[in-house]
């Protein structure tokens, strides 16, 4: 029997079924079937023999999900409901018992809830990886000098190694944040029923020991209600994405010829279909542009959820598309990164003449003026004149002469001259953290150490 008099409209099921995507959650359905079927007999709400029976078709279903031969039947609106039923073909009437004590609400958000936690782990691995890879590209690079830019104009000189370890504590905080997505996942909210709990004395305790949950949400409510882990898991992808965003940017900016600091692997670059000398960075390029999409499916979600009263509605079903494509895309670009990376070449020669531009050494002038003890403020006026006479005259700073720097200001002598000849201004950054060769090295300690 059913409540419903007529049959469901064609569009309305387009719009209501959920089985052309949730079938990704068949795995963990199965799993959680199999755990929540072991509490029921535990329990004696149903007996052992009927368990088994249940065990049986559900492990024959998680066969033909693994195989791709589960048969879907015209009618299933989800996942869950395709389990069922498929459960009941195979083993009979003691099919229709598996949904006892149990609501497809406190189901989906379990379901989901396994899905973001593997996820998590996933993405754990994976910007791990990625981290690794860039110390190891670090720890080659060592002692390569560059321009740092702020503003895209040359700033002052680090060692590339230097430029790429930011990255890496980019993806190493990436990966706190996903262990802490994994921690978001710890409460079971099986066991909640359709919102107020169950008329069936189960064990839910059990059921998250056998589905490694730490612990059981306190409240019924809360549990079909909560989405938390999905939006702390887009939230983490959502920033680790902008962080391959950035570092993509940059490597299509110094792969262009107006750089020339580096050129990616023909592996992960296409060429024209008209232009024959062209090797274009897509993957870079790609990984610049993906990172709106998953912050786009944070706030979709964040827009699903707002203002949605208790408990479960039907909104909540709009979580899995978004989900879905962020860990989709996240992993890809990750994979990618790291492929990227590990086998990109940089050119030390133009790193080394754009950093050797005199006019990155202009906090160093005022430095030495400092250290002969004019107030840091005035100095940066005196080096803004001499950097006025130089361009104003088409001329470097070391052009300059001796009697044009005693105009800007009488402590000015040769040093000025053998500072900007020795280009030690990259080894003069001696501070923790600095761009100091020993300060990277210790920095790639660290960040090893992080990574162990
Ligand atoms: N397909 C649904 C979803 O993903 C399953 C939950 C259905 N629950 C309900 N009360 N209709 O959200």
């Amino acid at each position: 029997m059913s409540r419903f008099a007529e049959p469901q409209d064609d569009a309305f099921r387009a719009l209501n079924d959920s089985l052309s995507f949730d079938w990704r959650l068949g795995p963990y359905d199965v799993q959680q079937s199999r755990a929540h079927a072991t509490m029921l007999a535990a329990q004696g709400i149903i007996t052992d023999a009927e368990r088994d029976e249940l065990r049986r078709a559900l492990d024959q279903v998680q066969r033909e999900l693994g195989e791709g031969e589960f048969p879907f039947a015209e009618g299933d609106e989800d996942i869950h409901m395709a389990i069922e039923r498929r459960v009941t073909e195979l083993a009979g009437r003691v099919g229709g018992k598996l949904h006892t004590a149990r609501s497809r609400n406190d189901q989906v958000a379990t379901d989901v809830a396994m899905f973001v936690r593997a996820h998590a782990h996933r993405a754990h691995e994976q910007t791990e990886r990625v981290a690794s890879t860039l110390v190891a590209v670090a720890e080659r690079h060592l002692d390569w000098p560059m321009p740092g830019y702020t503003h895209l104009q040359r700033a002052q000189p680090v060692y590339l190694s230097h430029h790429l370890l930011a990255y890496a504590w980019m993806l190493i905080r990436d990966r706190e944040r996903f262990a802490g997505v994994a921690a978001a996942t710890a409460a079971l909210p099986l066991g909640a029923g359709a919102l107020a709990g169950v008329n069936f004395d189960t064990d839910r305790q059990l059921v998250a020991r056998e589905l490694g949950f730490p612990t059981v949400a306190e409240n019924s409510i809360d549990a079909v209600s909560n989405r938390d882990f999905v939006l702390d898991y887009l939230a983490a992808a959502a920033t680790c994405a902008t962080h391959l965003s950035r570092l993509g940017g940059e490597i299509v900016l110094w792969s262009s010829e107006e750089f020339g600091f580096c050129e990616v692997a023909d592996a992960w670059a296409s060429g024209s279909s008209i232009m024959p000398q062209k090797k274009n960075p897509d993957a870079a390029e790609l990984l610049r542009a993906k990172s709106p999409r998953i912050a786009s499916h944070l706030v979709a979600l964040h827009g699903v959820l707002h203002g949605l009263p208790l408990t479960y509605n039907k909104d909540m079903q709009e979580d899995k598309e978004h989900l879905f494509d962020a860990a989709d895309t996240l992993e890809l670009c990750l994979d990618a990164a790291d492929g990227m990376l590990g086998s990109i070449r940089f050119s030390r020669e133009n790193l080394a003449a754009a950093a050797a531009d005199e006019m990155l050494a202009a906090t160093d002038v005022a430095d030495l003026l400092v250290r002969r003890g004019m107030p840091f403020r005035e100095a940066h006026g005196v080096v803004a004149g001499l950097v006025r006479s130089a361009i104003e005259q088409d001329k470097a700073l070391s052009d300059l002469t001796r009697e044009e720097l005693a105009e800007h200001s009488p402590l000015l002598d040769d040093e000025f001259y053998g500072l900007l000849r020795d280009g030690a201004w990259l080894e003069a950054k001696v501070s923790q953290g600095g761009t100091g060769l020993s300060r990277v090295r210790e920095q790639l300690e660290r960040a090893r150490a992080a990574l162990r």
